[in-house]
């Protein structure tokens, strides 16, 4: 796309199809961070094909893309073992009327990973893994409160989550007193949460790291405090998961939750989710006890073989491969590249990274420091403009030197007009309204 050219030029085929996913999909897409209020207006393209870390749009313009399918395609667009262990599992069927032996392979494969887990039950997304922790602690301890870390974005799509968010319509007012909230790398707060619920926390939540390391000692703590008071731990590695370590933050962070949930990179993008755990608690989901039965996870998709084989194809690759030391290599890079460009352009104080740098964030702050939808919506489409498709900075184990050039590139051409920008105002720089955070109780920008 020329630097000068209207997107209007460009992205016409984008703008048609965007319009026809709003008449069909509410908010134009099957996750609301991909929805068309998050991209600018004139820039939402919608893509036809990716191979490795590289994407095309329906008008044909290529893009480097970031983000990768909402981190779950660690190894790259198409990454061929993966395909051709689909493609065999496809052709032999993928659902049966009893459990198969890849379901069995893939539950041993699984569990073999982890030091503290004993069981595996496999789902589609990380929103159902975590429900399902939940209800499990719930009926384990016989308590209903969930203490969740308050700083961390999303756990669940499902009503003991949603209910904490600003986009609660639709729940039951009852559901927001089932939850506390703590902060992240903050033992007091969490203290002060067991101390206001005495006896009636049934499971503490958490990602064990996101944008901050936890401080030493930190998750140990929680661990400490879980145990004392007869609380179910829970680790939410949906994102950490074969991106921090494999098989995640919990290896390589020394510690071991009572039961951790996985999808995204379990699967090089394929719809898997994993809730693995200890077997006192996994077992009440199975045949083996005495007690009230627990409906566990049970979906007719859950261990179909496509999702399997391409989960046990991407293990094999990370065991070959050092995946999750090129996702953090590339982040510094990136993270590097970015600060010395913003440096230059005098806008470090507007644009920065944040975050480990396989899973690398940026920001955007107005003159003032605080949150600006606008210069994220302006760096966007100069990032757009320029053949870069960058949400965020998260990387993947395809990415090339080149790749990483001309997102640089771009960068510090975006930089440059959003220093034009902050001197002269966004409105003369930005085509289209503003970009939207997702969790709003109401569609309109000023509500
Ligand atoms: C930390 C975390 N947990 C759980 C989920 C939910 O995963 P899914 O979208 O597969 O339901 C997400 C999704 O972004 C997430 O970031």
């Amino acid at each position: 796309m020329s630097l000068t050219e209207p997107a209007s030029n460009r992205l016409a085929t984008s703008a048609a199809l965007t319009a026809r996913l709003g008449d069909v999909v509410p908010g134009g897409a099957h996750t609301y961070a991909k929805g068309t209020d998050q991209f600018p207006a004139g820039f939402a393209p919608v893509l036809r094909r990716g191979e490795g870390c590289r994407v095309w749009d329906v008008d044909g313009n290529e893009y480097v893309e970031w983000g990768m399918g909402l981190r779950s395609v660690t190894l790259g667009h198409g990454f061929a073992p993966v395909v051709e262990a689909v493609a065999t599992a496809a052709a032999a069927g993928t659902n049966f009327v009893r459990p198969s032996e890849l379901e069995l392979e893939a539950a041993e494969a699984l569990v073999a990973r982890f030091p503290g887990a004993d069981m595996v039950k496999f789902t589609k997304d990380g929103s159902t893994a975590n429900t399902a922790a939940v209800k499990l602690a719930r009926a384990a301890t016989g308590r209903t409160v969930v203490a969740l870390c308050e700083e961390q974005p999303f756990f669940s799509y499902d009503d003991w989550f949603i209910a904490t968010t600003e986009m609660d319509a639709g729940i039951p007012v009852s559901a927001r007193s089932e939850t506390v909230g703590f902060a992240y790398n903050d033992v007091p707060s969490l203290e002060r949460a067991f101390a206001a619920h005495p006896g009636a926390i049934a499971c503490v939540i958490l990602e064990p790291a996101r944008i901050d390391e936890p401080e030493p000692a930190y998750l140990e703590s929680v661990a400490t405090l879980c145990r004392d008071h007869g609380t179910v731990l829970i680790f939410d590695e949906c994102v950490t998961g074969f991106r921090w370590d494999v098989p995640g933050a919990q290896t390589l962070y020394g510690v071991t939750p009572d039961l951790s949930t996985f999808g995204k990179a379990l699967a090089n993008g394929f719809a898997l989710s994993a809730l693995v755990g200890r077997r006192e608690l996994m077992e009440l989901g199975g045949l083996e006890h005495e007690g009230k039965r627990v409906f566990l996870l049970s979906t007719t998709h859950g261990a179909e073989h496509v999702g399997l084989a391409a989960g046990l194809a991407s293990w094999t690759a990370y065991d070959e491969l050092a995946v999750t030391a090129r996702l953090a290599e590339v982040g510094q890079t990136m993270r590097d590249g970015v600060s010395e460009l913003a440096r230059r352009h005098g806008v470090e104080a507007c644009v920065s990274t944040v975050g480990h740098p396989a899973c690398l964030f940026y920001t955007t702050r107005d003159g003032n420091g605080a949150p600006s939808q606008e210069l994220r919506a302006l760096f966007l489409q100069e990032m757009i403009r320029r053949g870069v498709l960058a949400p965020s900075f998260v990387s993947s184990y395809a990415r090339d030197a080149n790749a990483i050039e001309q997102t640089l590139e771009a960068v510090d051409g975006a930089l440059a007009t959003l220093s034009l920008a902050l001197e002269h105002g966004v409105d003369h720089y930005l085509e289209g309204p503003p970009v939207q955070p997702v969790y709003r109780r109401y569609n309109a920008p000023d509500s």
